[in-house]
């Protein structure tokens, strides 16, 4: 639970996020050598982080490490990540990831049904397939060719309930989010656990290695009760996810459809090629999202989180309560990122 949790502040970055920006002034690349990094959106990246520093603490790829990090929140109970996730409005859990490696190999799998591990098959289909993305029966049926197995077609207790629930009112309303206060509602709002945590939205990771190689990953169920065949941003290679070995890595959680019209992520990772650090590129665009979606943007969340080939990472989101998981060699914290509106 987040107050059990040792959170910094991005203004007053512990340790090891000052001195990486302070070691990055005039370092050249090869300077962050042998310093990796790997972080990952909401309280669910501590352990996915874990997981992936078991590859990263070793000197493994960053490729490794997003997949197996990611996994770990997949096979996890959580409102919107894996087969324990919320279902559509017709009652079908429907999954989208996606993954990209240093030399700008990508593959993605979208609405994807009864499949445990939807970032392992969006990998095969990068490493397998000619092509960069497989949807809905043909991606299960590359799934299952390639040996994952079917899993039931059943709800989790939690999202059992929450469908239930659901189901009520039927309404599809666009979300108001205040996570810090854990008021909110709609697809993106946390959901609070039968063991009494609370979980979010997507998780997407991003990693440097200890070749100083990046890699990303995302995976999400996307908006809980979405309409069927409803697919976000974290699929889309550009939107919820971007890596450019020459520069660094974004990825994207919250209001899919508002991180696609931006192409996100992408957006984020050419503002740093400008020279600009991860918050501040993230912040751009979620100033850009802000403006094109005017007052609507009190209603919507969208938080980019970044890492550079300075050894920096940061983040921005719309609204405040967005945090994300930091692993490297000196530091598993939770940041807390600063946000366009305050309250
Ligand atoms: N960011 C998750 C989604 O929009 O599906």
């Amino acid at each position: 639970m987040l107050a059990r949790r040792k959170f910094i502040r991005t203004t007053v970055l512990g340790s090891l996020g000052v001195l990486a920006a302070r070691r990055a002034e005039g370092e050249t690349h090869f300077g962050i050598k042998g310093r990796p990094m790997v972080v990952s959106t909401w309280d669910a990246g501590l352990e996915a982080n874990k997981a992936a520093w078991e590859i990263l603490g070793k000197g493994g790829r960053a490729l490794d490490a997003v997949e197996k990090g990611v996994m770990v929140t997949e096979a996890s109970q959580n409102c919107c990540v894996g087969l324990g996730a919320n279902p559509d409005r017709d009652g079908f859990v429907t999954l989208d990831a996606c993954i990209m490696d240093e030399f700008s190999n990508c593959g993605a799998v979208a609405f994807l049904e009864r499949i445990k591990h939807p970032i392992a098959v969006a990998r095969r289909v990068m490493e397998k397939t000619p092509h960069v993305m497989l949807v809905g029966s043909g991606a299960q049926q590359f799934a299952l060719a390639e040996g994952f197995p079917l899993e039931a077609a059943t709800l989790s207790p939690d999202a059992e309930n929450a469908y239930r629930e659901w189901l009520k009112k039927s309404e599809y309303k666009p979300p108001a989010i205040n996570v810090e206060n854990k008021q909110g509602h709609g697809p993106f709002a946390p959901a609070k656990l039968s063991n009494g945590e609370w979980n979010h939205d997507t998780i997407g990771m991003v990693a440097m290695d200890a070749n100083g190689n990046f890699s990303g990953s995302c995976t999400t169920s996307g908006a809980g009760f979405k309409m069927r065949g409803r697919v976000g941003d974290s699929p889309i290679i550009g939107a919820g996810l971007f890596v450019d070995n020459e520069v660094g890595a974004c990825t994207a959680t919250g209001q899919g459809e508002d991180v696609i019209r931006v192409a996100g992520s992408h957006s984020v990772v050419e503002l740093m090629r400008q020279g600009l650090s991860p918050e501040k590129a993230a912040r751009k665009i979620i100033e850009r999202i802000v403006r094109i979606k005017k007052e609507k943007a009190r209603d919507i969340q969208v938080a980019f989180l970044a890492i550079d080939k300075k050894g920096r990472h940061g983040a921005f989101a719309i609204h405040p309560g967005f945090s994300y998981a930091l692993r490297n060699g000196e530091q598993e914290v939770l940041v807390r990122a600063k946000s366009f509106f305050e309250t």
